[in-house]
């Protein structure tokens, strides 16, 4: 009789509480300001102004110098990537930029696109600006967000662009893709007080879209451009048409999906749970706990005191690119930390890779790209958006070496509409720049359905 009475109060209680939760939908944010000064002392300015990269004789010289100057360090004898960046492949990339990157080029590359900057809450916003050139007089393309994530930067994209923009099959959507740069990454102007986080981020992307004329949009991302993206959505869901994310890590297991966590390697079918979700998701606890260790020592640095090793690699090109590309490598590949050169030239070109690099070298911007984690980690874990559902029709790609896996249901616990979950080909965590072609078919796909539900 008690354990009846216990189990129906139990109930009741998830009852209440799962109906409570579903009342909430919309993500709540008041207005910010970053800026130097106080909003008092600077009036509005809500111009677009044109941006140019430009390259600087001095900027190079004193690349240069910083380079000769560094101090080599042999690595482990047999340690490949398991230490981190292999300092003697480090040599190697070093000595290609030194002597054979050419920047110039990459810049004329990076300049191919129209850039912008533009004010919002008190900080310089930069983005790339891509519209589609073979529409009808008139006809405009269909607005698509894409939002980078760290150590990435607006140049993940530009792979991905011209699939967007200029798609082979007449019957695919013609996008005209926003690509911006994070407050604090590359050429947007960091916030220059606390607290600048994921809704932030997503509320400034939305008044640049306002500012654009775009009264509906597709919004895409991974890494914290996932956050961003997912931040976009459920603050205004009726301006996000579709959401389109290649990164989904679960933020709070409802109670299904928990039961799944513990139950599942024994029940998959009870989940939903494929013979792939199995092996990604339930290897021994042992390996579970040593990678998750392994792999997340540059989170918690950047998630408590960013700004103490900041200072090194903003100093040092070469410690810059050696904590930059050590990414590329693990990312792109678990198995890449066996190899010599981490893979690094599998999967990249060096020059788009130095490129990169070179976006956070040349704007000095490593250490407020660091400060991102500390201001989303800072608050812990139960942030109002982990807790709100996202309405908006939205789509997974899942690539198969993203560094976690989210099965089916348990995305479905996030996204309440999810439209397409895609199990991807090949591919890892820099999905745009890593299979372009790949990523861009699924982005279409799902814009078409969702365009035809109309
Ligand atoms: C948890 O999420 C899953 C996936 O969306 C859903 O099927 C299930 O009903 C949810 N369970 C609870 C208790 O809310």
């Amino acid at each position: 009789m008690y354990v009846e009475l216990a189990v129906a109060v139990v109930l009741g209680a998830v009852l209440i509480f799962v109906f409570l939760k579903k009342k909430q939908v919309i993500l709540r944010t008041e207005d910010g300001w970053w800026g130097v000064s106080t909003p008092i002392e600077s009036p509005a300015d809500d111009s677009i102004r044109p941006f140019h990269l430009e390259v600087k004789q001095e900027e190079i010289e004193d690349l240069h110098r910083r380079i000769d100057q560094t101090r080599p360090l042999p690595a482990l004898e047999d340690s490949k990537f398991s230490y981190g960046f292999n300092s003697n492949y480090l040599q190697k990339v070093v000595s290609y930029w030194r002597n054979e990157f050419d920047w110039k080029r990459q810049v004329d590359k990076i300049n191919r696109y129209p850039h912008f900057k533009t004010k919002i809450e008190g900080i310089d916003v930069h983005y790339v600006h891509v519209k589609p050139k073979n529409l009808p007089e008139g006809a405009r393309g269909v607005p698509l967000m894409m939002v980078h994530g760290w150590p990435g930067s607006f140049y993940e994209f530009y792979g991905i662009i011209p699939f967007l923009t200029e798609p082979s099959n007449p019957d695919d959507i013609a996008f005209e893709v926003i690509c911006p740069s994070i407050p604090g990454y590359g050429f947007s102007e960091a916030p220059h007080k606390k607290g600048f986080d994921s809704v932030c981020a997503a509320r400034v992307f939305h008044k640049l879209m306002k500012r654009l004329g775009f009264s509906q949009f597709y919004a895409q991302g991974g890494d914290w451009g996932w956050l961003i993206s997912t931040n976009m959505a459920q603050l205004e869901p009726k301006i996000v048409k579709g959401l389109h994310v290649n990164f989904a890590p679960l933020d709070k297991p409802n109670l299904t999906v928990t039961l799944s966590m513990l139950l599942g390697r024994y029940f998959p079918n009870l989940f939903g749970f494929t013979e792939h979700d199995v092996k990604q998701l339930f290897p021994c606890m042992q390996k579970l706990v040593v990678n998750g260790l392994k792999e997340t020592g540059y989170m918690h640095i950047q998630a408590t005191k960013p700004d103490t090793a900041g200072r090194g690699l903003n100093d040092s090109p070469v410690g810059l690119a050696a904590y930059i590309l050590e990414k590329f490598s693990t990312w792109t590949d678990p198995e890449f930390t066996k190899l010599e050169d981490g893979g690094l030239e599998r999967k990249f070109s060096l020059d788009d890779l130095l490129t990169n690099v070179m976006i956070y070298w040349t704007s000095g911007s490593i250490i407020s790209s660091m400060r991102f984690y500390k201001e989303n980690f800072g608050q812990g874990l139960n942030q109002p958006h982990s807790k709100i559902p996202v309405v908006v029709p939205a789509a997974l790609a899942i690539f198969p070496n993203e560094v976690m896996h989210t099965p089916e249901l348990w995305a479905k616990q996030k996204y309440r509409d999810l439209v397409s979950y895609t199990l991807m080909a090949r591919g890892g965590h820099f999905a745009a720049m890593e299979e372009p072609e790949l990523l861009a078919q699924d982005i279409q796909r799902f814009a078409k359905i969702v365009e035809n539900r109309k």
